[in-house]
C-alpha cells in the first residue's frame, strides 16, 4: 500500500538520514527502484515528473502499476507515490488519480500567489491524507544549453509556506537539476542553515542530488536535509548500461531481440545507483 512520505520524513529528520527520491520513466525503472528498496529495507519516494506520467500513459496508469508492482513484488517498506515539480492542476490530477503524495512547485509564481495555492493544497491533502512539498526559490538547471549557478531561497519566505503545514519544504541553496557546471560554487550551506532556523523542524528536500559531492550531501543532512531527489544519475547510468550492451551487438544475435534482455543491463545499472545512494544517505534498515 502507498503511503504517505510524512512518516518516512519525520523518522528521517530525527535520525540524521534522508530518504532518496528517485524518479522513475517507465516500467523497469519502477520495478528496480522497488526491488532494491525492498533488499535494503529502506523507505523510498518514487517521483514521477509531468513529463513523465504523460509517458506512461497518464496518473492513472502510474497508479495502477505502482499498486500492483507493490503487491506482486510483496514490497513491504513505506512507499510513497509522489508528483514532482507539478503544476497547481497536476496536483489536482494525482490526487483524484491516488498518488500519496505531490509537489506543487509555485516557485515561479510571485510569493503571494504561491502562499495562496500552496494554502488552497494543504487544506485537501491534510483532508486527503496526503504529503504535500512545496518550493521556494527557483532550482535551475540546462536552459537553451545555458546551466545555470542555482539560486539561493529567501529564508523569511520559506517561514511563510512552511507556516502553512506543508509536509516539506524544497529551498534552492545553489542546486540545480542534472549535471553542475564547472563554474559551479557548491551549495550555500549558510542559506540552508538559516532556512532551518526559520523553519523549526521541517524536514528540507534537496533536488538535484546528482553530481553534488558526497561531503556536501552529508553536511546538508547534519542540516536538516530529510529528502534527496535523484533523476539524471539514474538516466546515466541507464543509459550507458544500455548503450554499452547495444554497441557490443548483442541484441542483434539470437534471441537477443527480446527488449526484456535488451533492457536487463539498464535495470541492473539502476539498482547499483539506488543501492549507492540509499547507503549515502544513511536510509538502509530505516524501513
Ligand atoms: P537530478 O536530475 O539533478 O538528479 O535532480 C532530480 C530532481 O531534483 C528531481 O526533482
Amino acid at each position: 500500500m502507498l503511503v504517505s512520505a510524512k512518516d518516512m520524513l519525520q523518522k528521517a529528520k530525527a535520525g540524521k538520514y534522508a530518504v532518496g527520491q528517485f524518479n522513475i520513466n517507465n516500467l523497469e525503472w519502477t520495478k528496480a527502484i522497488l526491488l532494491t528498496a525492498q533488499e535494503m529495507n529502506s523507505p523510498v519516494i518514487l517521483g514521477v515528473s509531468e513529463g513523465a506520467g504523460k509517458y506512461m500513459a497518464g496518473y492513472k496508469t502510474v497508479v495502477g502499476m505502482v499498486n500492483g508492482m507493490i503487491e506482486e513484488l510483496g514490497i513491504t517498506v513505506p512507499v510513497a507515490l509522489h508528483l514532482d515539480h507539478g503544476s497547481y492542476e497536476a496536483c489536482y490530477k494525482c490526487i483524484e488519480a491516488g498518488f500519496s503524495s505531490v509537489m506543487f512547485d509555485g516557485s515561479h509564481y510571485p510569493i503571494d500567489e504561491n502562499v495562496a495555492k500552496t494554502t488552497e493544497l494543504v487544506k485537501v491533502c491534510n483532508e486527503k491524507g496526503l504529503s504535500l512539498e512545496a518550493e521556494v526559490g527557483a532550482i535551475g538547471g540546462e536552459e537553451d544549453g545555458v546551466i545555470g549557478t542555482g539560486e539561493c531561497a529567501d529564508p523569511d519566505e520559506c517561514k511563510m509556506i512552511a507556516d502553512l503545514g506543508v509536509t516539506m519544504l524544497a529551498a534552492g541553496i545553489g542546486n540545480i537539476h542534472g549535471k553542475y557546471p564547472a563554474n559551479w560554487k557548491g551549495l550555500s550551506f549558510e542559506t540552508l542553515d538559516a532556512v532551518q532556523q526559520k523553519t523549526g523542524d521541517m524536514p528540507l528536500v534537496l533536488h538535484g542530488g546528482t553530481g553534488i559531492p558526497e561531503d556536501m550531501i552529508k553536511k546538508a543532512i547534519s542540516l536538516g536535509v530529510a529528502k534527496i531527489n535523484v533523476n539524471t544519475e539514474c538516466q546515466l547510468s541507464f543509459a550507458a548500461a544500455t548503450r554499452a550492451y547495444i554497441e557490443a551487438g548483442k541484441d542483434l544475435s539470437g534471441k537477443g531481440f527480446d527488449p526484456r534482455k535488451i533492457l536487463a543491463p539498464g535495470f541492473e545499472a539502476i539498482k547499483a545507483t539506488v543501492k549507492e545512494k540509499m547507503e549515502l544517505f544513511g536510509s538502509v534498515n530505516k524501513a
